[in-house]
């Protein structure tokens, strides 16, 4: 319905079709949020070259939970080394990123905050000069915006991804963050794996919907075996690649219910990728 068919109403039949206040608290998973804005995840490049936060990055989490968001989701941290994106990137594949993201946490609860990190795995998105090696993905898709080819990723180092996700969900809980958002749009590793344009495997990982999601359903079921309900796993999921032979809306409609089923408590449906982008060029 168009604002000119609502604008007749009263405030109350408006209430009632509209029930919904952005200033009223919601539930996701097991914690509350006190109202509904939700900072997207944004990398601010407030980090030095390992991937540790410097000091403006809280103070700008600070400055957003002072003015009233009701949670924050950070810009993409790189789980393992070899799934960097950028040479100024969070990070969060060892211990040592804890304490600095612990003092972060504390300070934007102390504002009422809710805070989520985002995980992300680059894949085939990425340079080797930042990874140190050649890129993997699924499978040996060109990636035309950096002019990538990456190499398919064997089925160990997949189980290895797959574990850097749930170790660095783990980090994020003892660091204090509310939860996690696992970063599966934008044309990254978990994105590449849903999307048949860039997974073309035969193995259990790759062919049907459910074969092509088996990465994500794996990461999201061990994070919620190791960190109870009330740790937060959310999903930016990409809904289509806008080209034939890619991920279509209605697959990815699927995929969603899918995905809730695993565990996931709430997906941000998103449509910009880069997929669309870097194949704008090319027939396979
Ligand atoms: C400077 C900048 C950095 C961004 N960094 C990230 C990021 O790290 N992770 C992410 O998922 N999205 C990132 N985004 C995308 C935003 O979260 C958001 O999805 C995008 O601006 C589109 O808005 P919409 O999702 O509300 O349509 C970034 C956007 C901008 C402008």
């Amino acid at each position: 319905m168009s604002h000119t068919e609502t604008s007749g109403l009263s405030p109350r039949s408006y209430g009632r079709l509209y029930p919904m206040r952005l200033d009223s608290p919601k539930k996701i998973g097991g914690i509350e949020i006190r109202n509904r804005f939700i900072r997207s995840a944004t990398a601010e490049r407030l980090f030095d070259r390992e991937g540790f936060p410097d000091d403006g990055l809280g103070e700008f989490y600070c400055r957003l939970a002072k003015g009233g968001a009701g949670a924050i989701i950070t810009g993409h941290a790189f789980v393992e080394p070899e799934g960097r994106a950028s040479p100024k990137q969070l990070a969060i594949f060892k211990d040592d990123f804890i304490p600095p993201l612990k003092k972060i946490t504390e300070e934007v609860h102390s504002y009422g905050a809710r805070i989520f990190i985002q995980l992300s795995h680059a894949g085939r998105q990425t340079k080797s000069k930042y990874t140190g090696g050649t890129p993997i993905a699924p499978s040996a898709v060109r990636e035309m915006t950096l002019d990538v080819l990456p190499r398919e990723a064997e089925e160990e180092e997949i189980y290895r991804i797959i574990d850097g996700f749930k170790k660095a969900a783990l980090r994020a809980m003892e660091a204090g963050f509310d939860g996690v958002q696992l970063h599966a749009a934008h044309g990254y590793l978990l994105n590449q794996f849903i999307s048949p344009h860039t997974n073309r495997r035969t193995d259990k990982w790759g062919g049907s919907t459910e074969n092509r999601i088996c990465i994500l359903v794996e990461i999201v079921k061990s994070i919620k075996k190791d960190s109870g309900d009330s740790f937060v796993v959310l999903m930016k999921l990409n809904m289509d690649d806008f080209i034939d032979g890619g991920l279509r809306l209605e697959e990815s409609a699927l995929i969603a219910g899918q995905l809730q089923k695993a565990g996931i408590d709430a997906i941000v449906c998103c449509l910009l990728n880069r997929v669309i982008i870097s194949n704008s060029n090319i027939k396979n």
